[in-house]
C-alpha cells in the first residue's frame, strides 16, 4: 500500500518502461488484406480508403515482395471479378482473379503464407454473401459454393483458406471437402466471431460488395452478443478450425479478451475498413497523431489476446516498427 508502493517507480525512465512491458509488437504480427483486380499495371487507390488499392496480379507481386522485405509473413486476398453473377462463379473458376493471384504470388514470394478469403458476396449480383432464395440466403446450398471455391484456391497453391460467409456448418463442410481431395494440410482460419458491422462500409465500396437489398443481420452477428460469439468460436473449434478471428477488432476487444482466455487456439483479429479509413480521415485533418494511434490501436489489439492482426497498416506499422 501506498507509500510503500509506488507504481510510478518503474515508469520513471525509458528503459525501465521496456523491462516491464507486458506487450510488444512484431511485423510478424501482422497480416495485410489486399484486393486484387483483372488488367495489368494497375494500382488503384480506393477512394473510401486512402494508402489501400485494388492491384492487377503483377502489381500485387510487386507489392507483396516489399511486404516480405519489411518482414510481414503473411496476406489475405480479396477478389473483384470480371463479372458478377447469382452464383459468383467466378470465384470457384480456375482462371478466377483470386486463383491467377495465388499463382503468380507463389512464385514471386514463394515462402509468404498466402490466405484466400472464402465469401461470395464480391462474386454475386446481388451482393449478399451466399446463394439466394426468394429474400434469403440458403444456408447448406451456399456450403457447396464454398467449398467449389476452397478447392479451386487450394489448387492453385494456396496456403490456408479463411471463411468469411457466416454460414452454419461451413468450417466442417470445408474441412472434409479440402481432406477428401488431399488437401488436409491447408489450415483454415474461420472468421468465427463476425459481427453484422458498419464498420464493413468502406470495404464494400472498395469491392463493390454492398447488398442490393437487405442487410447481412440474417447470417453475421448480432453487435448485441457477446456470449454468442463464444458459442460461435466454440462451434468452429469443433467443427475443426485451426486459427479463429473476432472481427471487427477495436469495439469488439472484450469479445476477443474473452476469447484468448477461453480458447488455446491461435486467435486473429481483424482491423476492418472502418476502423482504418476512421484513422486516416482523422490524420489527414491534423486532428490525430496517425503514428501514435496506428501503433497504440495495434498494440491494444494484442494486448487483448490476437495473436495475428489482419490490419490495413501492416505495411506503415511494419515500416515504424523498422525504424525504432
Ligand atoms: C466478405 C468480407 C467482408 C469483409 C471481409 N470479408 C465484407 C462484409 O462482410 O461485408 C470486411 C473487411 C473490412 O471491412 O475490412 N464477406
Amino acid at each position: 500500500m501506498f507509500p510503500q508502493t509506488r507504481l510510478r517507480r518503474l515508469r520513471r525512465n525509458a528503459a525501465l518502461r521496456d523491462m516491464v512491458r507486458e506487450t510488444s509488437l512484431s511485423p510478424k504480427d501482422f497480416i495485410a488484406p489486399l484486393f486484387v483486380t483483372h488488367g495489368t499495371g494497375i494500382k488503384d487507390e480506393i477512394k473510401s480508403m486512402p494508402g489501400q488499392y485494388r492491384f492487377s496480379v503483377d502489381e500485387l507481386c510487386k507489392y507483396c515482395q516489399k511486404l516480405w522485405a519489411l518482414g510481414i509473413p503473411s496476406v489475405m486476398l480479396f477478389g473483384i471479378p470480371e463479372h458478377k453473377d447469382g452464383t459468383g462463379s467466378e470465384s470457384y473458376h480456375d482462371n478466377g482473379i483470386v486463383q491467377q493471384a495465388i499463382r503468380a504470388l507463389k512464385q514471386a514470394v514463394p515462402e509468404m503464407i498466402v490466405i484466400a478469403d472464402i465469401c461470395m458476396c464480391e462474386y454475386t449480383d446481388h451482393g449478399h454473401c451466399g446463394i439466394i432464395h426468394g429474400h434469403e440466403v440458403n444456408n447448406d446450398e451456399t456450403l457447396d459454393i464454398l467449398c467449389a471455391q476452397a478447392i479451386s484456391f487450394a489448387k492453385a497453391g494456396v496456403d490456408m483458406v479463411a471463411p468469411s460467409d457466416m454460414m452454419d456448418g461451413r468450417i466442417m463442410a470445408l474441412r472434409d471437402a479440402l481432406d477428401d481431395e488431399g488437401f488436409d494440410q491447408i489450415p483454415i482460419m474461420s472468421y468465427a466471431a463476425k459481427f453484422c458491422s458498419a464498420f464493413y462500409g468502406p470495404f464494400r465500396d472498395a469491392a463493390d460488395s454492398a447488398p442490393s437489398f437487405g442487410d447481412r443481420r440474417a447470417y453475421q452477428m448480432d453487435p448485441a452478443n457477446g456470449r454468442e460469439a463464444i458459442r460461435e468460436i466454440e462451434s468452429d473449434i469443433e467443427e475443426g478450425a485451426d486459427i479463429v478471428m473476432v472481427k471487427p477488432a477495436l469495439p469488439y476487444l472484450d469479445v476477443l479478451k474473452e476469447a484468448s482466455q477461453q480458447f488455446d487456439h491461435p486467435l486473429a483479429a481483424y482491423q476492418v475498413s472502418g476502423e482504418y479509413s476512421m484513422i486516416k480521415a482523422a490524420a489527414m485533418n491534423g486532428w490525430i497523431d496517425e503514428e501514435r494511434i496506428v501503433m497504440e490501436s495495434l498494440l491494444c489489439i494484442k494486448r487483448a489476446g490476437a495473436k495475428m492482426i489482419l490490419t490495413y497498416f501492416a505495411e506503415y506499422a511494419a515500416e515504424l516498427l523498422a525504424k525504432k
